[in-house]
């Protein structure tokens, strides 16, 4: 069997953050699982490194592009290792085979007539780099950025995808599980009931020169989504490569519901016109959210990946990550919740089992796994026999299906029905009688027994856990005690095996963010906010502050959130704003507050809006900015 897995290749604006290591967790967690079933696999990431975005970023640092990714990319090159992920390829966009590939597929389908030139007008977000039709914008603004899209007008080529639009409907619904959880392929289905545009796959050179001339117009170059999903091709050396021959068949991509489109639309649809066999799945998850916030730069509440591994225990991390997020679904990082988990399920449930466990061993046995009468194991043994043959197979089916927190349930549950199993048998009372010897004897064989099965079923989360536990099994870890198909033989640890001391494999944490013994770090969450880059005076004057009497309100139809203001500021201006939630019409009218008076008019459900009412955020919502005392509409501020 084969297997290969890929993550998307991240954009180098931006240092790698929690979003991006769970993602490539869970991609070395799945690889870690297949190489369990003796599965040939093959582990794909990388970064992004073309497009605007990456020019901007580079600008901001006063660098060349090419000095800027180099930069960034090493960040995440070296940060995988630190996570116990070692994938098979590193790929940069910029890497010279990656780009021959590209140009060989445009080539490709430019010469099968699916590329044709033309002039577009349409709303362009540059955070996602990407086009947007109107019905896909909320309140007229990027759903990703929450920002407002610009009005582009250029001629550019253009991939023919709408010819796709047809084949595409009929493969999904022959191949239901073809993007999972079924929630993502229902949102991609519900998108394709609407007719499928083309795709502009081409950025004049007088805008962006940083990507990937187009083969047949050296004035254009590639736009990056175009470039960027080839990559999970060009790694494998498509078209002739063994690599491709070898894991193509077996691909499965992991994604963020951000950019399910690309992938569940563009990425099949460009597939097809290649002539390339599309991929087997696409797994696609939600997103974490910070202490039930958007992580975000300006929110100062992006959670770096290693504070997080060198405060908690990389193990621990790991565990926290995919026990927590149910695949498919946002999910809520705290470090109180991080800690709770880590007490109740690693602490307790798994520590202390695998501690009693073991000291019992050195205690009635003086550390030696005892001999076991098979007459007197099946009428003393703990009956766990059953419950592991389950585990195994509810473990096997959820991994399988990307239900990663199921997996780690059924192995919690195997866990608590051992701690369950001591306290019934209660080995300290067999102790105290000769007569009761075989029957302790026995108890100890299958708890060891038991223990043996859990350090094979936590290795893909728990890679170093499960080396250490076998160690303590006695077994050797280099041997790789992982394979599933001697899981499911529900194997002993060989009599006589003589165990080391036994060992604390995760001490409780006293408070949040300070575990026992260690130095207390702040939580992340109380180090205070990022401050944004320096700005000049000059930047700030641009932005026109002026104060404003509200003369009207009124909710704005068919927008929950929207208030449609009219304002005075020496003229009549119409405002709207996202603050119905916090304050009614009643309470503004009359009042003096502070807008932005020169941001570009935005039209929010039919209303154009001609600025911007300035607010704090605070955990309860927008508080409107006023002037202390009244002063004459229209009055600047500085
Ligand atoms: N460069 C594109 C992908 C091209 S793939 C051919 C891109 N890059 S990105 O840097 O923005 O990465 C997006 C991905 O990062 C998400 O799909 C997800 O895997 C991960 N995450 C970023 N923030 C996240 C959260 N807050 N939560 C979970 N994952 C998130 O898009």
């Amino acid at each position: 069997m084969t297997f290969y897995v890929s993550t998307p290749i991240y954009y180098v604006n931006a240092r790698p953050h929690l979003g991006h290591a769970y993602t490539t967790i869970v991609a070395d967690v799945v690889r870690r699982f297949q190489s369990m079933r003796d599965s040939q696999t093959y582990f794909l990431t990388g970064t992004d490194e073309h497009g605007d975005k990456v020019v901007q970023a580079a600008q901001k640092q006063g660098v060349s592009p090419r000095v800027y990714v180099d930069q960034i990319s090493r960040l995440f090159r070296d940060l995988w290792p630190e996570l116990n992920v070692r994938p098979d390829r590193f790929i940069r966009t910029t890497d010279s085979d990656h780009m021959a590939v590209v140009t060989e597929v445009l080539r490709k389908i430019h010469a099968a007539g699916d590329i044709y030139f033309s002039e577009y007008e349409g709303l362009y977000c540059f955070g996602c780099e990407r086009f947007y039709a109107e019905r896909e914008l909320q309140e007229g603004r990027c759903p990703i950025h929450e920002s407002e899209p610009e009005l582009i007008r250029e001629s550019n080529y253009f991939f023919r995808m709408s010819r796709y639009q047809g084949w595409l409907i009929d493969h999904l619904q022959s191949h239901p599980d073809f993007i999972r959880p079924e929630r993502y392929r229902n949102e991609v289905l519900a998108f394709l009931r609407e007719p499928l545009g083309d795709l502009c796959i081409s950025r004049p050179k007088t805008r962006l020169t940083w990507g990937i001339p187009l083969p047949f117009d050296e004035a254009y170059v590639t736009y990056v989504w175009f470039d960027a999903l080839l990559n999970y091709v060009s790694a494998l050396g498509y078209p002739d490569g063994e690599l491709f021959h070898r894991f193509w068949p077996a691909a499965q991509h992991i994604v963020a519901k951000d950019i399910l489109k690309p992938h569940g639309i563009y990425w099949p649809c460009m597939l097809k016109a290649a002539g390339i066999p599309v991929y087997r799945h696409l797994n696609v998850h939600g997103y974490w959210n910070i202490e039930q916030r958007k992580m975000s730069k300006s929110l100062g509440n992006v959670i770096e990946p290693l504070e997080m591994r060198n405060v908690y225990g990389l193990d621990a991390f790991r565990y926290f990550l995919i026990r927590e997020m149910t695949f498919g679904l946002d999910a809520n990082f705290s470090e109180s919740a991080m800690v709770q988990r880590i007490n109740a399920d690693l602490a307790n449930d798994l520590g202390n089992l695998f501690s009693r466990v073991l000291s019992m061993t050195h205690k009635y046995f003086d550390g030696a796994v005892p001999e076991l009468d098979p007459e007197v194991g099946r009428q003393y043994g703990l009956g766990l026999g059953p419950d592991a043959r389950r585990t195994v197979d509810e473990y096997e089916r959820a991994m399988e299906a990307f239900e990663l927190h199921k997996a780690l349930a059924a192995v919690w549950e195997f866990i608590g029905r051992m701690n369950r199993a001591i306290d019934i048998a209660a080995p300290w009372e067999l102790a105290k009688k000769p007569a009761t010897r075989k029957q302790l004897e026995a108890v100890i064989h299958s708890l060891l027994k038991g223990l043996r099965l859990i350090s094979g079923l936590i290795y893909p989360v728990m890679p170093d856990t499960a080396a250490r536990m076998q160690t303590h099994l006695g077994l050797d870890p280099e041997a790789l005690y992982y394979a599933l198909r001697d899981l499911r033989l529900w194997k002993p640890v060989p009599s006589g095996t003589r165990l080391p001391k036994t060992v604390m494999l995760f001490p409780r944490i006293e408070a949040a963010g300070e575990p026992a013994g260690a130095s207390p770090a702040p939580p992340a969450a109380e180090r205070g906010p990022e401050t944004k880059p320096e700005a000049t005076l000059e930047d700030f004057q641009r932005i026109d502050l002026r104060v404003a009497t509200v003369l009207s309100a009124e909710p704005v139809p068919k927008a929950k959130k929207l208030l449609k203001l009219e304002v005075d500021l020496g003229e009549r201006r119409t405002i709207v704003s996202g603050i119905a939630a916090h304050y009614t019409p009643e309470a503004l009218v009359g009042r003096q507050v502070v807008i932005i008076a020169n941001l570009r008019p935005v039209k929010l459900m039919g209303v154009v809006s001609q600025g911007m009412l300035l607010t704090a955020e605070s955990e309860d919502g927008p508080v409107l900015i006023l002037p202390e005392k009244p002063v004459a509409p229209g009055s600047g501020l500085r």
